[in-house]
This record gives structure tokens, sequence and C-alpha cells, in this order.
């Protein structure tokens, strides 16, 4: 039956993770996935998860959700993406499922978009996640690309991802990261934000937002959803996929928010269902505990402050990572220029290393990371800065 069949390519990004782990070498230093290490490069479970999960621990039963997912987790979710007090949300024109994660809020809006806007197109930006890709060519949406990075400056390309954009046909949906995007680092500032969603408006172009670090970027949960606020003021509809993995630490749970914020609350209920039916034959209804979890922290004020203080324990901890990466790299003596590290912002740093570079990371230093030259600062420690700093160094002399 599958002697056609040949082996599938390595995953970019969670191949690095399998070749890391296949790796004996104690010396060997994973700064691919994107997973927050403490500062012994370790996992972390934060505390107010853990004193979540003994509030809930033999008190819940095991039953299916409902098809969208616990009604109560979506409430707080979209509170906190649009803000307690939001309009849309009073107006209850905010259609939102539970999903797997931000990979599958993603995947049911691209299935939902290439359903109700079969002819229509998703913009998507250059560089990206990888998996986006995979996400809305699985759905069969046809993709195009809008330039977003430019690697002489290290920062954003403005100018090009307007001039792009401007060239979207009406009815075009386009891809952005809410902050912290992944892979860069870089973000719009708030007046490029307010230009952005000017030219949506008089283009008729619809913002779909992927939030999968909302409070790594800044520390703070609602400056990072500056730009969907932003949007939301100028009377957008958008939709928002939102995911729990890095900012609550529950990456295996794969718990996350796919909202759609429409133009009353008819069409909220229509969406929802629709949204329902698809996640239906796909997986049926959504895992029973992330969702309890984030839950249980977003619905005690005493957990929820924990947490915004947890968020940032870990934001700063990566930015202690930057400082430490690049005075490193410059007591070495190397005379490339390095302050992208500390200006790029969230988990990742893009740092310009070539593929070759990276390659010979992996095999002469036993470093692990993404081809694109992506490194995950969450994987850098007190413990492995100089050996990273200096593995670098070495191969950009
Ligand atoms: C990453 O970009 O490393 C993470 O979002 C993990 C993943 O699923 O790719």
């Amino acid at each position: 039956w599958w002697e056609a069949v040949q082996p599938a390519a390595r995953d970019p990004i969670l191949g690095v993770t399998e070749a890391f782990l296949a790796d004996s070498d104690p010396k060997k230093v994973n700064v691919g996935v994107g997973a927050y290490r403490n500062d012994e490069g370790k996992p972390v479970v934060l505390e107010c998860v853990r004193k979540a999960e003994q509030i809930i621990a033999g008190k819940q039963n095991m039953e299916y959700l409902p098809m969208g997912g616990l009604v109560k987790f979506n409430d707080l979710s979209v509170k906190l993406a649009y803000g307690d007090t939001a309009p849309v949300l009073e107006e209850k024109r905010v259609a939102a499922v539970q999903t797997l994660s931000g990979t599958g809020a993603c995947r049911l809006f691209a299935d939902f978009q290439k359903r109700f806007k079969p002819d229509s197109r998703i913009y998507i930006p250059v560089p990206t996640w990888a998996n986006h890709h995979n996400i809305w060519r699985d759905a069969r949406v046809e993709a195009h690309t809008f330039r977003y990075y430019k690697p002489s400056t290290r920062g954003l390309d403005f100018e090009g991802l307007m001039e792009d954009l401007k060239k979207a046909p009406e009815g075009s949906f386009v891809l952005l990261h809410a902050c912290a995007h992944n892979p860069t680092g870089v973000d719009p500032t708030a007046d490029q934000w307010k230009e952005m969603s000017q030219l949506f408006k008089s283009n008729g172009l619809f913002p779909f937002f992927d939030m999968a670090y909302q409070g790594f970027a800044s520390g703070d949960t609602v400056r990072d959803a500056q730009a969907i606020r932003i949007f939301m003021e100028d009377g957008h509809q958008l939709a928002c996929a939102q995911s729990f993995a890095k900012n609550m630490g529950l990456y295996g749970q794969r718990v996350g928010c796919l909202s759609v914020v429409c133009d009353n609350s008819q069409q909220a209920v229509n969406v929802k269902s629709q949204l329902q039916q698809i996640a239906r034959p796909m997986y049926s209804n959504p895992p029973l505990h992330g969702a309890q979890i984030v839950t249980t922290v977003l619905s005690d004020p005493e957990l929820k402050e924990q947490w915004y203080k947890e968020v940032k324990v870990m934001a700063d901890r990566i930015i202690g990572m930057r400082e430490a990466l690049k005075s490193n790299l410059e007591k070495l003596g190397s005379s490339l220029p390095w302050k992208h590290i500390t200006e790029q912002i969230g988990m990742f740093c893009y740092s310009g290393l070539t593929e070759d570079q990276v390659d010979r990371l992996t095999k002469e230093f036993h470093i692990y990371m993404t081809r694109n030259g992506r490194i995950s600062m969450a994987g850098v420690t007190t413990g492995n800065v100089e050996y990273l700093a200096n593995a670098i160094h070495e191969v950009t002399k």
C-alpha cells in the first residue's frame, strides 16, 4: 500500500529538537525551539499553574467539553486579548472557540476562510514562523507574501510592507504577529500599526492576528495587545489566534483560543456554530485540563496577579540574556554589529547568521538552532552564554 511514500522532510523547528536529543555530547545547547527554560536550562512550570492544578485536583469530572470548548475559558481569553471592557465583548460580537493552542487556532481559521471566502488570499510576512506556510497550504488557501524584515537594517521594512499590502486585492486576509514577531523579534511601532490599520480600512483587508507571545514582548499583557487594540479602535472586524503555550508555560497542554470579531451578535453566533462544525470532524472537541488551568488562573485575582509577575520574570530573564550574549561577543572582540540582539524583543534573536554558519555551530560546537539563524533566547543561560558567544564569534570571524 505505501511503496510510494517517501520520508517527509524534517520539520525546520521541531526537527532541531530531534537532532539535539540524539546528540550525546555533554556540551550541547538547544536554542532551537521557542520553549522557555530557567537559568539552569530546565523547563519551568509556573507557580500559578501549580496552584491552579491543586485547586482543580480531584474536583473535576472528565466529561467531554462542548465542540467550542470551555465557555468560561473562551470568555476570559478574549478579555485578555481585547480588554475587560472592550465594546465588542459587551455587544457580544465576538465568536470564540477553544483551540489546540495557537497552531490549532490558525488552522481552524484557515479552514473557515477557505470555506466561506474560497477565492480569497492570505498574505504572509517574510519571514514568518515556518508552520504558518504549512497551515494555509494545507487549508488550500492561495498564499502570497509581503515584505516585513530588512536584512540591511535588521529592522522592519515598513515601506516594503506598505507597498506590498497596497497591492493586495480587496477582500484579502493578512497574517500579522500581534507582538514579538517570530522569528525576527521586530515589531511595528504604535504609529506604524495605526498607519497599517488605515490602509487595511481603505483597501478592505482583513487582519488576522497570531498572538502567541502576549506578555513576552514587554512583560506586560496589555502593552503586548496594543496592535489589536489599535485595530479595534478603528472598528475593524478581525480575528485573533491566542496561545497559552508560552505565556503560561502550557506547551504540551495545547490550549489556545480563536476569536472572530463580527458585525453583530447574530453573526457571532453563526460564525461560532460554523467554527464548531469544522472542529467536529477534525478533533471533535478540545482537551479539558489546560483550559481548566487557564480558567482557574485568570478567574482568581491573586493567581492572575501572580501570573503577571511570573510572565515578567520570564521576559526579564530573556532581556538579561540578550545583554549577556551581546556583551560577551563584544568582549571577544567581534567586529560585527550585535546591537540588534538587545533591540529585538520576545523569545527570539534573529542573529543574521547564515545557514553555513549555523551548520558549523551544530557540527563543531553542538549548538542547535534553526537554519534561518534564529536563536531562541529562552534557551540561553548564564551557564552557556559564554560558550554560545565564543562559538558564534568563531564561525563569524
Ligand atoms: C517555535 O517557533 O519554536 C515554537 O512556536 C514552537 C513550534 O511549534 O514551532
